[in-house]
C-alpha cells in the first residue's frame, strides 16, 4: 500500500473495512465507538481464516508440519508487536485476553508478592476500571495504600499533585497514557522517569495510545504496559503485556497449567522461560497472528500518519462540536491542529442525558457510546451522571462527522421540542 498527500488516509483504506459499507436503521453506518472497538480490515479477517482453514494447529508442542507452521507465525507475531512498541527483546511480550488481563497478571504477579501494608499504589482519578479494581483487590490482600493524582482545572493529569503524593512508600504508579474519557496525553516519560527516582515501578495503560499514535517503551522507560488487540485493528481475544526482561523474570507465574512449565513432578514443578513462563494453556493462536497482521496493516499505513490524520479529524469534530450552544466537551482542547489530546470527545448536552441521546442517533445511523465508560470514578469526581462520546479512527472522515453533527442537532431540537 503506498499513501499519497492528496487522498486522505480514509479514502485510501475505507474499501478495507467491509463492515463499514452497510446501513444501519435504513442510513448509512456511521461508525464512532472507536474507543471500545475498532473495526477489522479484510487483511486481518484474512489472516484469521487462514490460520483456521489451512494450518489451525497447536502450537509449541508439535511434531509435525502444521503446527510448526502455527508456532511460526505465533512467534513472528510475538516479534511484530515487540518491534511495534520497540521492546527490547521478544520476551519481553506476553500474549494476554485482553488489557485488563494484562494488568491482572502484574496486580496478582507482582503486586501480591511484592506489597506490604503501608506501601503505596498512586494511579489516577480517570483510569478505566480494569486499573483500578485489580489494584483494589491487591491492597485489600497487601495492607497497600491506593493514593489518586487529581485533574489540573483544564481537566489533564496533574503532574504537581503527582509530585506531592511521591514518597518513598511509592512502590507502584499505575497511569493510563490516553483517557478514553478526557481524551488526555499523559506525560508518561515524566511519569516513569520521576516514578523511577523514588524507586517505584511504572506500568502504563497504553489501551487508547497504540491504536492511534506510535508507541516506544523504551522512550517511556515504564516497567510494564498493557494494551488490547481487538482496539487495534485486531481481534477480540487478545492483548500483551510488555514488560522489562529482568523484572518479568522476576516475578512468578500468573496462572498454572501446560506451556508455561518447564517440568512437572507430582509434587512439584519448575516453570519455563519467557515469555511462556506467563502464557499457561492454549493461547489465543489465531487472533495472536491476527494482532500480527493488525501491526503489519497499522504499520503499512504508517503510525506518524495515522497520528497526524486523526489530529485533522479531530480539529474539526471539536470546530462542529463548539457552535452547539448545549454542548459541554470534557478533557482539555486539542489545538488548532487538532494536536494536544486525542480523537475522541466525551461530552454532555444540557438537560438531554447522554443515554437517551445515542439510541436516537442510532436511528440515525450514527454509533456512539453514552454512559460511564468504565471510568465511574472520574464521572463521579466531575459530578457527572454520564457523557456520550464520539471516538475516531483513521477511516473516518469529515462527511461521517458532519452526519454525526446534524443528527446531533436533529436529536438535541427534538428533546427541546418536547421539554418545551
Ligand atoms: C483506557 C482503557 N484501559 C483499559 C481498557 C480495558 O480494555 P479491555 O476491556 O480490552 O481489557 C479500556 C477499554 O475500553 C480502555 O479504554
Amino acid at each position: 500500500m503506498t499513501f499519497t498527500q492528496e487522498r486522505t488516509i480514509a479514502d485510501q483504506v475505507r474499501h478495507d473495512f467491509p463492515l463499514l459499507d452497510q446501513e444501519v436503521n435504513g442510513k448509512a453506518l456511521v461508525y464512532l465507538d472507536n474507543a471500545a472497538t475498532s473495526q477489522k480490515p479484510q487483511f486481518v479477517l484474512n489472516t484469521l481464516r487462514d490460520y483456521y482453514q489451512q494450518y489451525n494447529s497447536n502450537v509449541h508442542r508439535g511434531a509435525h508440519t502444521l503446527s510448526n507452521k502455527a508456532t511460526d507465525a505465533y512467534e513472528a507475531a510475538r516479534d511484530k508487536v515487540a518491534k511495534f512498541v520497540n521492546a527490547a527483546s521478544r520476551q519481553e511480550i506476553v500474549f494476554t485476553r485482553n488489557a485488563t488481563e494484562a494488568i491482572n497478571l502484574v496486580a496478582y504477579s507482582w503486586g501480591m508478592n511484592n506489597l506490604q501494608p503501608g506501601d503505596e499504589i498512586i494511579t489516577v482519578v480517570m483510569e478505566h476500571h480494569s486499573n483500578i479494581v485489580p489494584w483494589q483487590f491487591v491492597a485489600q490482600k497487601t495492607g497497600a495504600v491506593l493514593k489518586f493524582v487529581e485533574l489540573t482545572p483544564e481537566q489533564t493529569f496533574d503532574f504537581e499533585h503527582f509530585k506531592t503524593l511521591l514518597s518513598e512508600k511509592t512502590k507502584l504508579v499505575c497511569v493510563v497514557h490516553v483517557s478514553n474519557t478526557l481524551g488526555c496525553i499523559n506525560p508518561v516519560a515524566e511519569i516513569s522517569k520521576l516514578a523511577h527516582k523514588n524507586g517505584a515501578k511504572v506500568l502504563i495503560d497504553a489501551c487508547q495510545s497504540t491504536p492511534h499514535m506510535p508507541i516506544d517503551v523504551q522512550e517511556i522507560g515504564c516497567d510494564w504496559l498493557v494494551a488490547s488487540g481487538h482496539k487495534m485493528c485486531a481481534t477480540t481475544g487478545i492483548g500483551f503485556l510488555y514488560g522489562k526482561q529482568e523484572i518479568l523474570e522476576s516475578m512468578p507465574p500468573f496462572l498454572g497449567g501446560g506451556e508455561m512449565i518447564a517440568e512437572v513432578f507430582l509434587d512439584y514443578f519448575t516453570y519455563g522461560e519467557l515469555p511462556h513462563k506467563f502464557e499457561a494453556g492454549t493461547p489465543a493462536i489465531g487472533e495472536a497472528i491476527a494482532l500480527g497482521a493488525a501491526v503489519d496493516y497499522l504499520n503499512s499505513i504508517g503510525m506518524d500518519k495515522i497520528h497526524a490524520y486523526e489530529a485533522e479529524l479531530t480539529a474539526y469534530l471539536f470546530q462542529q462540536l463548539d457552535k452547539i450552544p448545549q454542548i459541554k466537551i470534557y478533557g482539555p482542547y486539542p489545538n488548532s491542529k487538532g494536536e494536544g489530546r486525542a480523537a475522541l470527545a466525551a461530552f454532555t448536552a444540557g438537560e438531554v442525558h447522554a443515554n437517551d441521546l445515542a439510541p436516537l442517533l442510532d436511528q440515525e445511523g450514527v454509533a456512539i457510546r453514552s454512559g460511564h465508560h468504565c471510568t465511574q470514578p472520574l464521572h463521579r469526581y466531575l459530578d457527572i451522571p454520564g457523557t456520550a462520546r464520539v471516538s475516531l479512527s483513521f477511516y473516518n472522515t469529515r462527511e461521517e462527522i458532519d452526519v454525526f453533527i446534524k443528527a446531533l442537532k436533529d436529536t438535541l431540537d427534538f428533546f427541546h421540542s418536547i421539554l418545551g
